[in-house]
């Protein structure tokens, strides 16, 4: 992806477009100054108020194109509607309003000042990163080859500049905002592949393209291997399909030597058909995004590989696809998993919890790690639930869990905590194994954590379900690159921390 150069305070001479925030009284943001031409600017701002030709609507925008009196070649304006009434949600619209327009424009250099009208509690350091992963994210589309016959984006913009005086904190702002939009694009390319390009040994080809480009150590296992060490739940997954199935293990050193990673565990059934449970024809086509989870770490991985953060990391990444067929686990099948727990399978469409169950042990087994996430589009429930603006969290350590929710509000790719506990463990009871694969309809993405939560041994474990935020549905249909953003955050707040 081709990477804007972001800087402060440029020279004048050097831009060829301005974005100027206006508010729905036809002022220019009071905060900003020293624009070139502000004076005319402001003139012009006010007037085509009065003749209701840009009333500031919130992320409404203007082109003009070599507007009078006015030295650069275009200006954009960007309403930011009644500047009380600003909300986060409501900015963020106007800054990605702002880069769309960008994008089938002749801009190149282009002097943003919408950094200045942040809504509130938030200041310019936020600004400054929200505004970088807009336009850098405005990049990303759709490209491979299967798409057929498509033009893919071919941006134009190469720098932004904020008329601001750098500082080592906006520096960082811009470039972690950037490397999250770049992580981003990678997670919803793979995401957004269909199940016959992206399987699990694409996933892993990908891991280790991206340890190359960055210097990360990846490790990959296969089938026999996994079959010998004992992953008999996983393994039971995977056995109703030809397409082979991978652990995918990366590891980023950045901190130090001895200090144990932290580990992101990631989802990757390629395709969910929901095995010999099938899943009814309608929409089944969006089960390609069942490896959503899978995908967040790469793209993690991805901006860890930009950002180099002091910090230990890990990633597994348990892939395979759920097909029905005669090899396939049926209901009521008895698995072994790599913990010697036994688990009958009353629905293989609960897929998810038995390939991330033994991911959860080896993770735990090989790498020691201080903290467990894992994340995963594990139930229909949680959408049902928490709908799709955020993912739910739960988990068995609340600092932990409190700081990821903090960092998925500063980026705005929020987390909502459900509660564990005895009783909806309880749910899980098997008359034939140590436990069953499903709790029952009453809370679904309770009980598929508290499944999870049986393969924790005494380390600070939190679990997102992503299947309301991974993608989103209808004409829009795609992967939303979630939450890659906030666990870039809540990475680089330990590196500091
Ligand atoms: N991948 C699905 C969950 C899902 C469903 C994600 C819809 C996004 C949209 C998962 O493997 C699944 O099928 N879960 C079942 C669990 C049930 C059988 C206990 C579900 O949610 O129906
Ligand atoms: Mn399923
Ligand atoms: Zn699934």
């Amino acid at each position: 992806m081709k990477h804007i150069q972001f800087t402060f305070q440029p020279k004048a001479s050097q831009t060829d477009t301005l974005i100027v925030p206006v508010n729905d009284q036809g002022h220019i943001h009071s905060a900003v100054q020293d624009l070139p031409d502000q004076t005319a600017l402001t003139e012009l701002v006010q007037q085509l108020h009065q003749s209701g030709d840009f009333l500031g609507k919130l992320a409404s925008t203007l082109w003009l194109i070599q507007p009078a009196n006015i030295t650069t070649k275009r200006v954009l304006l960007v309403g930011m509607g009644e500047a009380k009434k600003l909300t986060v949600k409501g900015y963020l619209n106007a800054i990605n309003s702002a880069a769309n327009a960008l994008d089938y424009s002749g801009a190149s250099h282009v002097l943003n000042a919408l950094i200045f009208s942040p809504p509130s509690p938030h200041d310019l350091t936020w600004a400054v990163y929200q505004n970088s992963q807009a336009l850098q994210h405005s990049f990303y589309d759709y490209s491979h080859e299967s798409r057929g016959e498509h033009s893919p984006k071919e941006p134009k913009l190469e720098q932004v500049s904020y008329p601001c005086q750098a500082s080592d904190a906006l520096t960082q702002a811009a470039q972690q905002g950037q490397a999250s939009a770049i992580g981003m694009a990678l997670t919803q390319e793979l995401a957004n592949m269909p199940s016959n390009f992206c399987t699990p040994t694409f996933l892993a080809e990908t891991a280790i393209e991206l340890g190359k480009e960055y210097g990360y150590e990846v490790n990959i296992l296969d089938r026999e291997e996994m079959i010998e060490m004992g992953m008999g739940s996983f393994m039971s997954v995977a056995q109703g399909g030809d397409t082979p199935p991978k652990m995918i293990c990366l590891s980023y050193k950045g901190g130090e030597k001895n200090q144990a990673p932290i580990a992101l565990v990631g989802k990757g059934v390629t395709f969910d058909t929901g095995g010999i449970s099938l899943k009814p024809g309608a929409a089944m086509d969006e089960m390609k995004y069942d490896m959503g989870g899978a995908a967040t770490v790469l793209g993690v991985f991805k901006a860890l590989g930009e950002l180099k953060p002091n910090i230990n990391v890990v990633g597994v990444i348990p892939a395979t696809e759920n097909m029905p067929s005669g090899n396939a686990i049926k209901p009521g099948d008895v698995v072994t998993s790599l913990s010697d727990q036994t688990i009958e399978i009353l629905n293989t469409d609960a897929e998810g919890r038995l390939i991330l169950c033994d991911a959860l042990t080896y993770t735990q087994q090989t790498y020691q790690p201080s903290k467990i996430i894992d994340m995963a589009t594990l139930t229909g429930a949680c959408i049902i639930a928490l709908g799709h603006h955020v993912s739910a969290i739960l988990g068995n350590n609340q600092t932990l869990i409190d700081n990821l929710i903090k960092a998925g509000d500063t980026t705005y790719d929020r987390f909502w905590q459900l509660p564990l506990g005895e009783e909806w463990d309880e749910q899980l009871k098997s008359n034939f194994a140590d436990m069953a694969n499903i709790g029952g309809r009453a809370g679904g993405t309770i009980t598929a954590a508290q499944f999870l939560a049986r393969f924790i041994n005494e380390v600070d474990w939190a679990h997102l379900d992503i299947a309301g935020t991974a993608w989103v549905s209808g004409k829009e249909k795609g992967a939303t690159g979630r939450p890659v953003a906030s666990l870039v955050q809540y990475l680089l707040n330990e590196a500091k921390a």
